[in-house]
């Protein structure tokens, strides 16, 4: 079992992993570095190294920076910084004692999450793709009977989830078959940092990833590419911001395909514009401020939730920037998951990644989600089946680490997940005025 998690994250194309991962499998550690520079590197350096005894001593001769390019604030100097709080304070009575090295498999947030290619070079050109990115995001005109939009299932104001099970889409109520989707609703905050999107990993990125929801009958449900270009010409104001923000030079410098994207109004254009958007889409934590070195930011309490979660080997899959979203597992890795049958009631076979690698060892894998947030972005799991964060952390710990965890326990790991909800921005969660056209609801919010 231990080989698929080490097979899948060190064969796989990392391409965004800011720091170190570390993979206990056993006696035999894997160390994984690889260093994102954006622009450049898509696949840096994965460095293996087999016995625990070599790690320690290899982690100053690896250099893993800092993901953010610029950013300036997020040095990560976790070698120099002392984790533990015994000498620091006065907000911390009871000194806990944290490993640094361990630290060195998360890191704190950048402040934009650049893409991989072009953009971040030119900030203006990037700032008029997110401004029209969040219009898109809001509208819900790129739905067949609009009324949804992104932001009806992610809800901005809520970190970015509808706190449903399962989400309604432009179908809910009607008799269409199925009424919904059968998965949860991930949040869209930091998820721009994941190696992949959606709870299979079927889309490569955020931009990517936009353009499904728009297509798909149990979401936004409009007919074809051609009926959303449609819309987005009818509508001016959206005519000239695509132009301002695809300029003639940027469509050929920055368009994946050149083929596809010769004129501003475009469907991948659409999706490069909300992509743009989600990457702005950041919640720095107290916890960002505990790993760029400030000792007293997280108190005594959450950090034996930290320690606790390390020890119970939490971190062997939720780690990195998003404490997530860099590689797939089996649910029910060591303990078998209890599903409710296949199919399910509704005729649905959830078999997880295998729907799209058709490989049978994919079968029930799923992306490790990132726990940012994790305190407000509940039901829990895939199918959202799982209510409270104390029954989901006491779930993994049983199925994917076969340990029975005490309730003492499981409460210092909560208390230690909530240090990780971050801060949300009250410009990007204010909902803009909709762009004068057909069904703009008479120029009111959307
Ligand atoms: C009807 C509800 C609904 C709407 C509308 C919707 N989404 Fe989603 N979104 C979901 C569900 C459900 C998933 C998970 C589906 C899966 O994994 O198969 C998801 C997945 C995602 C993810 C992947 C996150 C991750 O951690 O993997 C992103 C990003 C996202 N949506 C962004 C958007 C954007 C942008 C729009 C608008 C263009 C949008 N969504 C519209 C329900 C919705
Ligand atoms: C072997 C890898 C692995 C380990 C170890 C692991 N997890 Fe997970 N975790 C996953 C996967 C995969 C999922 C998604 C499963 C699904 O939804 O089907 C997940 C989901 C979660 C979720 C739900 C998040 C959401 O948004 O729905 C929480 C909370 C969580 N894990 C916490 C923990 C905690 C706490 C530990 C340690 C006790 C832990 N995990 C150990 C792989 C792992």
């Amino acid at each position: 079992m231990a080989y698929r998690r080490i097979r899948r994250i060190v064969a796989s194309d990392i391409k965004l992993a800011t720091t170190v991962t570390v993979i206990e499998a056993k006696n035999t550690r894997v160390l994984a570095c690889a260093v994102m520079k954006p622009n450049d590197v898509r696949f840096a350096l994965p460095t293996l190294l087999l016995g625990a005894s070599l790690v320690g001593a290899s982690l100053t001769a690896l250099s893993c920076s800092d993901s953010s390019d610029d950013t300036g604030s997020n040095n990560n100097d976790l070698n120099n910084a002392d984790a533990s709080t015994s000498d620091s304070g006065d907000n911390n009575t009871n000194p806990v004692s944290i490993d640094p090295t361990r630290l060195l498999s998360f890191a704190p947030l950048p402040k934009v999450m650049w893409p991989a290619e072009g953009d971040s070079n030119n900030r203006l050109l990037f700032q008029k793709k997110v401004d029209l990115g969040k219009q898109l995001y809001f509208d819900t005109r790129l739905s067949k009977n609009n009324d949804i939009s992104c932001n009806s299932c992610h809800l901005l104001d809520q970190y970015g989830v509808d706190g449903q099970p399962v989400s309604d889409g432009t179908n809910a109520d009607k008799t269409a078959t199925p009424p919904h989707g059968n998965r949860n609703a991930p949040t869209v905050y930091n998820a721009a940092l994941h190696l992949w999107q959606f709870w299979d990993g079927r889309a490569e990125d955020v931009e990517a990833q936009a353009l499904g929801p728009i297509l798909n009958p149990v979401e936004m449900g409009m007919k074809d590419e051609q009926e959303v270009l449609a819309v987005i010409n009818s509508i001016d104001g959206y005519v000239t911001e695509f132009a301002a923000a695809f300029p003639p030079e940027d469509l050929n410098a920055t368009g994946k395909d050149p083929n596809e994207n010769t004129t501003p109004v475009s469907y991948i254009n659409i999706g490069k514009a909300i992509g743009a958007f989600e990457r702005t889409l950041v919640t720095p934590s107290r916890w960002d401020a505990y790993l760029n070195g400030d000792k007293n930011a997280l108190t005594a309490a959450e950090l034996a939730g930290l320690a606790k979660f390390m020890e119970v080997g939490c971190d062997t899959c939720h780690n990195g920037v998003a404490m997530g979203g860099r590689g797939f597992d089996l649910l029910g890795e060591t303990n078998a998951w209890p599903w409710p049958g296949h199919p399910n009631a509704d005729g649905y076979e959830e078999i997880g990644r295998a729907d799209v690698t058709n490989d049978d060892a994919d079968k029930y894998v799923f992306k490790v989600p990132s726990l940012r947030n994790v305190e407000k972005t509940g039901p829990y799991f895939h199918d959202g089946s799982v209510t409270t964060l104390e029954e989901a952390v006491n779930k993994m710990a049983y199925y994917q680490l076969g340990k029975t965890l005490s309730s003492d326990d499981v409460a210092s790991i909560v208390t230690f997940l909530k240090a990780l909800t971050g801060d949300l921005d009250d410009a990007t969660i204010t909902k803009p005025t909709p762009l004068p056209g057909k069904d703009d609801g008479g120029g009111t919010t959307l």
